[in-house]
């Protein structure tokens, strides 16, 4: 049998229509753990859980799965069902193999899922090809090892002995936005670009400001967070704006962005309340050198746009110089945000005040 998670069995009622707490285990990346999990508990009906010790926070939630499809800060969100086996073999078990079908086909049959793979540790054995075989069978989903749209993940038991199985309740990962049609090298992962917004605040009246705004996922996501009194983006590459304009349009959302230096707008002082910016970090986009007489310049100009009570949020893995930087100007207060593990990259995000 899967294993009742514990807080099901001791907290079911007796009603005609019990809520039905599923288990759940949420991804984020790393070091955005606390920013997805505060999201996470906004959500009504979601209940206990907390981070599991390698990454992810596992939680029960009794409402409609397509709610959690709107969490903005997660990588992923997968139905977790745990099995006390010694073994993957012994999931292939007559009656552990059922169990584990209708767990899969229901989690396939909500999310839409035309097709599956296997992620876990020797995926090539014997053993998984075989569950492999099995499982398209007993799903009608044809298995397909690379592209697969219900991810399935075999990993030992996280919080007892046995194996956990984690099935992806999306196609594709939640970080992977609808409103991104236009790719960018050099493109901010939208749960970066979340966390960025929700730390720095959402405030009806801010006047917003993304320098540097590349293919748009900072304006976006933000336009996504709620109501807002103006903003707009620039960018000194005409290819940058046509993808943010394409990512916008797909969005749905009316931002208005320009090609234009961002260090010479020719805006008034003090015309943003607000200023989000992801840097240059030196490899894909800009140069080290080019960064050196960027990141000064930048601060000054930023610090003549904002108003009074504003604030800038920066992201950049140019860690070392930034923070030279920092130390070598008066102009801006400094706090550290997060430094998150994305794409091979490790950025910090800083909020800056006058
Ligand atoms: C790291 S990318 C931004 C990526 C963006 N956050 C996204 O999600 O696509 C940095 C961007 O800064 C732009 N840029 C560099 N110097 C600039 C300047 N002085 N004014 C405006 N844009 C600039 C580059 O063209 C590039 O698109």
């Amino acid at each position: 049998m899967p294993r009742p998670s514990r807080s099901t069995a001791r907290n079911q009622k007796p009603r005609s229509a019990p809520e039905r707490y599923l288990t759940y285990e949420l991804e984020a990346l790393p070091g955005l753990e606390a920013v997805a999990e505060a999201e996470l508990r906004e959500v009504p009906q979601v209940r206990g859980g907390g981070p599991l010790e390698g990454g992810g926070v596992r939680f029960q939630f009794a409402g409609d799965p397509a709610r959690l499809e709107r969490l903005r800060g997660a990588v992923a969100v997968y139905r977790v069902a745990s099995w006390d086996v010694p073994r993957p073999k012994a999931l292939m078990g007559h009656q552990v193999l059922g169990e584990l079908t209708r767990f899969l086909a229901e989690v396939a049959r909500q999310g839409g899922h035309t097709s599956f793979r296997l992620s876990a540790a020797g995926r090539d054995s014997d053993t998984y090809q075989r569950l492999a075989e099995m499982l398209s069978e007993g799903l009608e989903l044809p298995y397909r090892p690379d592209d697969g749209e219900l991810l399935v993940r075999f990993r030992p038991g996280a919080l007892e002995a046995g194996w956990d199985v984690l099935a992806r309740t999306t196609p594709r990962p939640l970080s992977a936005r609808r409103w991104r049609a236009c790719n960018m090298e050099g493109g901010l992962n939208a749960t970066i670009a979340y966390a960025m917004h929700r730390l720095a605040g959402q405030r009806e009246r801010d006047r917003i400001f993304n320098p540097m705004c590349g293919s748009g996922t900072l304006l976006i996501e933000r336009a996504l967070m709620g109501p807002l009194d103006a903003m707009v983006g620039v960018d000194t590459s005409p290819e940058a704006i046509r993808c943010a304009q394409t990512n916008i349009q797909a969005a749905g959302r009316r931002i208005e962005v320009a090609q234009v230096d961002a260090l010479n707008t020719g805006l008034p002082d003090r015309s943003f309340d607000l200023t989000v910016a992801d840097l240059p970090w030196g490899d894909a986009i800009g140069s080290h050198g080019g960064n050196a007489e960027l990141y000064p310049l930048f601060l000054r100009e930023m610090h003549r746009l904002t108003s009074l009570h504003g604030r800038l949020v920066v992201l950049t893995h140019e860690i070392r110089l930034f923070e030279q930087v920092l130390r070598a100007q008066s102009r801006w207060e400094a706090q550290e945000l997060f430094q998150v593990y994305s794409g091979g990259h490790h950025p910090k995000a800083y909020l800056l005040w006058k």
